[in-house]
């Protein structure tokens, strides 16, 4: 978890700084409608306010700014250039809500700022923003989602939002009401969507949003992710690009499956429905929440110093405890030689009175360390008794860096809430078969569709998401786990071994060569897309 605190002021104010060849290219996409009057919600130290400067346009420019010294700073740019440019000190949001003036542009860099490190003042203007356009609210909405949906409510008909946002606006599901707001208002919605990051120094992923404000009578012709490597699309013609396009419907749901080539959708949607889904033969459920892991998830050493032998039950806490598909009794060992957490300590509904003397003790400690008044703690009676502490026959951690695995469970271990619980609902499914059918780029490649990933790279499932996946489940016969928990040991590459368990299940699913070699290689494509890294970034300015 990160704290306010720990942050810096910059980031608190969201202040990353727009390269100018990225100012400038959205500048000269805007400028090919030959706007009157731009409108930048949020201008720091004027990265578009000089794109601008550099095109000598005839324009009426507005800029807003919350933090006083940047807003001076820009000021006197702006000043003795023959451009006619107002910046306002202030807050875009509460300016946003009052004005009436529609604008031919917008474009910016809003600031990116978790709804938990907003000010008080700037969650209720949010909230207002929202309401004002009939959108749902949601407390997880990060400062840039309300700023986006009032952008898009300041333009004029016909008129062009061009921004730099982060590239969550695909998937995340806080970013919901932008996708719906852009869908409902907009003609035309082009998302660059670059291979490297733009901000050095940062792991956020960002993407350029072109959309066009629908004059009226004018439906919506959708959506059109356009993959860049490199910055060489920066010096292209950005209106050439905007218009040469093909935009496809859509809607308020995950806008990752526009990242597949139309030959690759077809694919992908023909040989989803042909398979199981993942909830006709499994359920999905949170692993065990203790409240404060570190008092009852312990070592082996801690178990034996306090007397906990008779409290301890098996865990897997972790992704790296399991770097297989098997977690059984010889790993376990292992791990607990290792000295890693592997017991979680459960004392039941017991009263203190009962419990015998090594217990009252660890009791009595934790109370000492106050890990009684913990939230999650302080709200059960006792505050020790964990609830809903049972183990299931496959595990899954949910996250993962590569692509998600079950794993399954022979050593009876509780998982606590980095993995998920998974229950075989139909018999006649075996777990082992489960555990060994996941894992193929069918499977992998809807993870990456489905789930979602935020800097770093981390792909995370929620259980629902879990439950959609399709599952080409194959005949006991064809299903060699304890290989395939060898393979992935061995460090086999993760499109090695996806490609090898392709041959196996996509194949036995009926798919030709040409479809898996599609799934395959538009999982590893996505999956690449995910992990981008800013190592030849646009912001080197070559
Ligand atoms: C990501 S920076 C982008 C700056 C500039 N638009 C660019 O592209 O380089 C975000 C800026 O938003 C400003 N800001 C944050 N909250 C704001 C608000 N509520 N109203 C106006 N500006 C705000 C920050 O001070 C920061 O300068």
């Amino acid at each position: 978890m990160n704290f306010k605190a720990g942050e810096s002021a910059g980031k608190l104010r969201g202040g990353y700084y727009t390269p100018p060849s990225v100012a400038s290219f959205l500048a000269r996409w805007v400028m090919a409608r030959k706007p009157r009057t731009i409108l930048e919600p949020s201008v720091g130290d004027g990265a578009f306010l000089r794109a601008f400067q550099g095109l000598h346009p005839r324009i009426q420019f507005t800029g807003i700014e919350l933090d006083e010294e940047e807003a001076v700073k820009v000021r006197k740019t702006a000043e003795g250039n023959g451009f006619q440019a107002e910046i306002l000190q202030g807050n875009f949001l509460a300016w946003a809500l009052e004005s009436a003036e529609r604008y031919d542009a917008v474009v910016g860099n809003p600031p990116y700022v978790r709804f938990q490190y907003l000010a008080e003042e700037d969650r209720a203007l949010a909230e207002r923003v929202f309401e004002r356009h009939h959108l749902a609210f949601t407390r997880h909405a990060n400062a840039w989602v309300p700023f986006v949906i009032a952008s898009v409510a300041k333009l004029s008909p016909g008129g062009r939002l061009a921004m730099v946002i982060p590239s969550e606006v695909l998937h995340v599901l806080h970013a919901a009401p932008v996708r719906t707001f852009l869908m409902s208002e907009c003609r035309r919605v082009l998302i660059i969507d670059p291979r490297e990051l733009l901000f050095e120094g940062t792991l956020q992923g960002t993407v350029l949003l072109m959309a066009e404000r629908k004059s009226s009578g004018e439906g919506s012709e959708g959506v059109s992710i356009v993959p860049v490597a490199g910055s060489d699309f920066l010096a292209k013609d950005p209106e050439q690009l905007f218009e040469r396009t093909t935009y496809v419907p859509a809607d308020r749901g995950k806008w990752t499956k526009l990242l597949l080539s139309p030959v690759e959708s077809e694919v992908f949607e023909g040989a989803r429905s042909s398979v199981h889904r993942f909830q006709d033969m499994a359920s999905v459920d949170l692993g065990i929440l203790t409240g404060a892991n570190a008092f009852f998830v312990v070592d082996q050493a801690s178990v034996v110093r306090h007397h906990l032998s008779g409290f301890a039950l098996p865990v897997l806490g972790r992704s790296g405890n399991c770097p297989g598909v098997i977690y059984d009794e010889a790993l376990h060992r292992e791990n607990e030689a290792k000295g890693l957490r592997t017991n979680l300590i459960s004392f039941g509904k017991e009263t203190v009175e009962r419990l015998p003397k090594g217990a009252r003790e660890y009791i009595a400690l934790g109370e000492s360390q106050k890990i009684h008044l913990r939230q999650k703690c302080r709200n059960r009676t006792p505050w020790y008794s964990i609830p809903s502490v049972y183990p299931t026959t496959i595990g899954m951690v949910k996250c993962s860096h590569d692509y998600h695995r079950l794993i399954l469970n022979r050593a009876g271990a509780c998982t606590t809430t980095t993995a998920y619980r998974v229950r075989i609902v139909d018999g006649s499914v075996s777990p082992a078969r489960l555990v060994f059918s996941f894992l193929n780029s069918l499977t992998a490649l809807a993870t990456e569709l489905l789930g979602r990933h935020y800097g770093g790279g981390v792909l995370e499932l929620v259980p629902s998401e879990i439950e959609r996946l399709p599952v080409p489940v194959i005949g006991s016969a064809d299903c060699d786990l304890e290989v395939l928990d060898a393979k992935i040991k061995s460090g086999t590459r993760a499109d090695v071994l996806l490609r090898e368990q392709d041959e196996v299940i996509l194949k036995a699913a009926g798919l030709t060569t040409r479809e898996r070699t599609v799934i395959h290689e538009a999982w590893k494509r996505i999956r690449d897309r995910r992990h981008r890294r800013g190592d030849q970034g646009v912001s080197g300015e070559s």
